[in-house]
Order: structure tokens, then sequence, then C-alpha cells
């Protein structure tokens, strides 16, 4: 009898926290390319901001709640780093004693919990490197001093390099002009390699000028470069288009209406990471970002023929990409991802429901909307006066109108009360449906409930829907997709594109807007 052999997958895809997925799934050094663009020490949640649509002003999701603070996990991370526990030496002496004496500075803080935090990851991420493999730290001018010495002190001591401080120069960024400062024009990019004596890939690059200029030809005349001239005996020139890219990057920061703005808060442009690609990497390479949010660094991976791993803490991020991927390149993109972490079973979304991390927030619940709805609807992280709404989809009803399908999702207990007062927010709100997702079975009172809000018909479409579905986590994970044809595309579509537009109407757009 043939055994049957498990799909093999280029590409992987993993939600949950980087350090459990570095510890528990990426082999030492497989790794030939790693980029991060971590959440910086900025003291801000960000705000998955989406088109405005609908009667609310602007549905904002918290996607991550970027506020480190010094508690039982940088009390947990310190220790781990100055006892060099679980490692058998997997922290350098040089950075035990920079983490001891930053401590001594910094004192017991947010910078210093950031601090801890990045450490830990990036030793792992220094592990599963190749020796030929490079690392690319995204930060900003807030910490990038400090990061630069833990990272030193991670690479150099068994043989790494510091290649680069890369500045990205968003040039086209508004100023806020109140502000006693040089306005803040430039993110911080350290580039490291692992093995400076091994043969690490690197490519020189060029970039175009803004004019071409006139260069005076030269030629060696007995050893000596001395300028070349013509028949006529005059000196001769060469006109040069483009120079070699140097470590000041100008590219313009994505605009709202940019092709590939997903409407993820922190996106990077895909320019920046085909910069860092092509340099450092061959087709077929392997690239791992392991806090990839919405996919920049896999989209242009893809693009580029090259292998990836990616690892979000957030199911938004995970959905986002997944949507990306399969408007830019297509389903069988899809087939060629592995996908872990995701709840496959009872048992998973059981955890996943009980799952306690305070750093994110409402995961299964985002992760059973999100799943239901084919990534189509908006996650509502409005603490209480939410109504019990966990989600909000738009279904095409008129030329130009739309109306709300709302969602609400139960973990726990259920109950005929749940579905009276959920059919009440549906019917004030005047959406057209709205839809229960719950982990345990509905009783007979509830679907008997459910059922007598009759049906829902679609004005354009003549389409017939229950006003009230009720459907089971169990359902979900059978397959079961809620039937939206005509959903309204909320989230800005990321289209099939090969060149990244630079500043094309030549507006000026704040980053951190
Ligand atoms: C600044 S964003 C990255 C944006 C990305 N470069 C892009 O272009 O879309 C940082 C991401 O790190 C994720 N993140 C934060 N902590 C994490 C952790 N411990 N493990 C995995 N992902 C994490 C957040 O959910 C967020 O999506």
């Amino acid at each position: 009898m043939s055994k049957s052999i498990a799909p093999t997958h280029d590409n992987k895809l993993y939600y949950g926290d980087n350090l459990e997925v570095l510890r528990k799934y990426i082999k030492d050094e497989t790794i030939d390319l790693c980029y991060i663009d971590p959440p910086f020490n900025s003291k801000r949640n960000y705000n998955q901001i989406y088109n405005n649509i609908g009667k609310e002003d602007k549905a904002q999701a918290q996607a991550f709640v970027d506020t480190w603070t010094w508690d039982d996990e940088a009390i947990k991370g310190y220790s781990e780093i100055t006892n060099n526990i679980n490692g058998e030496g997997r922290f350098t002496k040089q950075c035990i004693d920079l983490i001891i004496g930053l401590k001594k500075v910094l004192g017991e803080n947010p910078l210093m919990a950031y601090l801890i935090s990045m450490t830990i990851r990036v030793s792992e991420i220094h592990r599963v490197l190749k020796p030929t493999g490079s690392f690319y730290f995204h930060c900003d001018m807030t910490a990038s001093h400090y990061l630069k010495i833990v990272i030193d002190s991670i690479f150099l001591p068994s043989g790494g390099d510091f290649r680069n401080e890369i500045l990205w120069y968003y040039y086209n960024k508004m100023h806020d002009r109140r502000k006693k400062l040089f306005p803040r024009a430039t993110d911080t990019i350290l580039f490291y390699i692992k093995d400076i004596n091994s043969n690490f890939t690197y490519y020189q690059l060029k970039e175009m000028r803004e004019k071409p200029i006139k260069q005076l030809a030269r030629k060696k005349v007995n050893g000596v470069m001395k300028n070349a001239k013509g028949e006529d005996g005059k000196v001769m020139y060469n006109i040069k288009e483009d120079r070699v890219l140097d470590n000041v990057w100008r590219i313009a920061c994505l605009q709202p209406a940019a092709k590939e703005t997903m409407g993820y808060p922190t996106q990077k442009p895909e320019a920046l990471l085909e910069r860092i690609i092509n340099a450092s990497t061959n087709k077929g390479d392997t690239i791992l970002d392991a806090y990839c949010g919405c996919g920049t660094t896999i989209a242009v991976a893809q693009r580029l023929d090259r292998k990836w791993i990616g690892i979000d803490i957030t199911y938004q991020s995970i959905s986002l990409i997944l949507k990306r991927i399969k408007e830019h390149f297509g389903i069988e993109a899809i087939k060629n991802i592995e996908l872990n972490g995701v709840p496959k079973d009872m048992e998973s979304a059981v955890a996943l429901a009980h799952k306690e991390d305070d750093r994110v927030r409402k995961e299964f619940e985002k992760w059973a909307v999100l799943s239901y709805s084919d990534n189509k609807a908006l996650i509502n992280e409005k603490k209480g006066a939410d109504g019990g709404v966990d989600g909000t989809a738009y279904m095409l009803t008129g030329n130009d109108e739309h109306k709300q399908v709302l969602f609400s999702v139960k973990s726990g207990h259920v109950g005929v009360e749940m579905i009276k007062a959920f059919c009440h927010n549906v019917s004030k709100g005047e959406a057209a449906m709205g839809i229960f997702i719950t982990l345990e079975n509905p009783t007979s009172p509830m679907i008997k409930e459910a059922k007598s809000m009759g049906k829902y018909i679609n004005p354009l479409t003549h389409q017939e829907y229950p006003k009230i579905e009720i459907v089971t986590i169990e359902e979900i994970l059978n397959g079961k997709l809620l039937n939206l044809p005509h959903a309204v595309e909320v989230v800005k579509k990321a289209e099939k594109k090969t060149v990244v537009l630079d500043n094309p109407l030549g507006l000026e757009f704040d980053k951190d807007e």
C-alpha cells in the first residue's frame, strides 16, 4: 500500500509569538535573510484604519498594543538572559554584561523591557541564520543607538559584522511645524551579516539619477589612471544615468492612495524591501520576517521568487497577508503556504478562546469573524458600547448603497437571551443581517428565536438570506464560509503590481498619521 506523503510547502506563515515559533519550529542555520520591523517603543497603539464607509466616521481596529511595560515578561526575560538558562550558552558573555549594565543605567522601565524582548528574539534570529546570512533590523531614532549595541553584542563575538546603518529618507512626510526640532524624516535600518569570513551574498545596487550627468572618461596608461582623449586630442565624456546606491535611501512613505496600500498603519513600501532582498539574496533563498504585519516582505519575496517564512502575533495580520497573496498571486500561491498556529480543530479553537495575552486582544473573536467572512469583515475592538458586535461586513444593496452585516462571537455559555439582544442590535442598526458565531452548540430556543426573525432579501440581487444566522465554530472549522458575493471591499485593495509608483501625485503625507 502506498503511503500518503504530506505535501511540502515552500512558504510558511505562523500565527503566534515569534519567540515561541522561532524556538519550536525554525531550525538552526536555515535562513538566508531576516528582516524585522518590530513595533517601536512608541507608547502608542496601532490602529488599523479602514476606508470610511458606512455610518461610522472611521471604523478602527486595534492591531497591536505597542506599549512596553516593565512586567513579569520583562523580569522573566532579564533573568533568562543573565542566568543564560534554557540556553547552554545561548547568550554571549558580552550580551549578558551589556544587559546587566543597561539595566543599571536605564532602570526597570519600558525601554529596558523593549530591549530585553529584542535581545532574546535577535539571539534566536542569529541562531537560525545561515553562516552566509544577513540580518536587517528596522527601527527609528528612539532606540536605534541602544539596539545597535545589543545587536553588536550578539553578532560580533561569534564572527559577525555590522555592515551599514541605512537611513530610509521619507522625503514626502508632512511635518508638525510647532515642534522645536529639525523635522524627523528618516528611519534606521541596521544591517548585519552572520560571518564576515563567509561568502555572504551581497549585490551592489544602482539607482537612477534625477538628471544624467557628464563624467570625464578615464583609462589606465602605464598603470596610471588618466583622462581618456579622443583622436582629436580632446578629453572624452561618458553620460551616466545611474549611480551606486549608498546608505541613504530616498523612498516616499506610503500614501493612502498608493496602489499597494493595505490600510495597515505601519506598512512599509515594497520598494524598501525590494532593495534589501535584491542586495542580500538570490532566487530560491529563504527569507524570514518575524514581525510581518501586513506582509510587505512576504509579497516582495513571493514576487522575486524567494521562499519565505512569516510570523505575526495578531490574526488581522495573518488574514491581511492571505488576502494580499491571493489578490496578487492567485489561489495557487495560497496553496503553497503552510499555515501554522491557526485553529484547525475544536481543541485548538478552545485553546485560542481561553488564551490570555495582554499584548493582543480578542484574538478568538477576530479569527472567527475573519475566517467565516473570508477576510471581508472589519473587526470592532471598541470596548463597552459595542452591543456585543465583534465585526461588520458591508453588503452591496443598490447603486453605491450598502447595508451592514453584523457579527457577534461567543466563546462561553450561550442562551436565547443572547440571540434576543443580538436581534435587537441588528434591527436597531438597520443591518441587513446578523451572524451569531458560537463555540457551544445553540439550544433549540435559540434556533427558534433566530428563525422567527425571517429573511432578508437583497433588493439588488434578489438573493435571500436568513436575517439572523447561527454558525458554530465546528461548522467554520469544517469549511463553512459566509456566502456574501456582494460584499463591499472596505480594506484598501493591494492590487497586483510590479512597479512601485514613487509619489505619483506629488502629495505630502504624514508617515505617522
Ligand atoms: C511594525 S509592524 C510590521 C509592519 C510590516 N513591516 C509591514 O510592512 O506590514 C509590527 C508587527 O509585529 C507584530 N508583533 C508584535 N510583537 C510580536 C511578537 N512577539 N511575535 C510576532 N509578531 C509580533 C505586530 O502584530 C505587528 O503586526
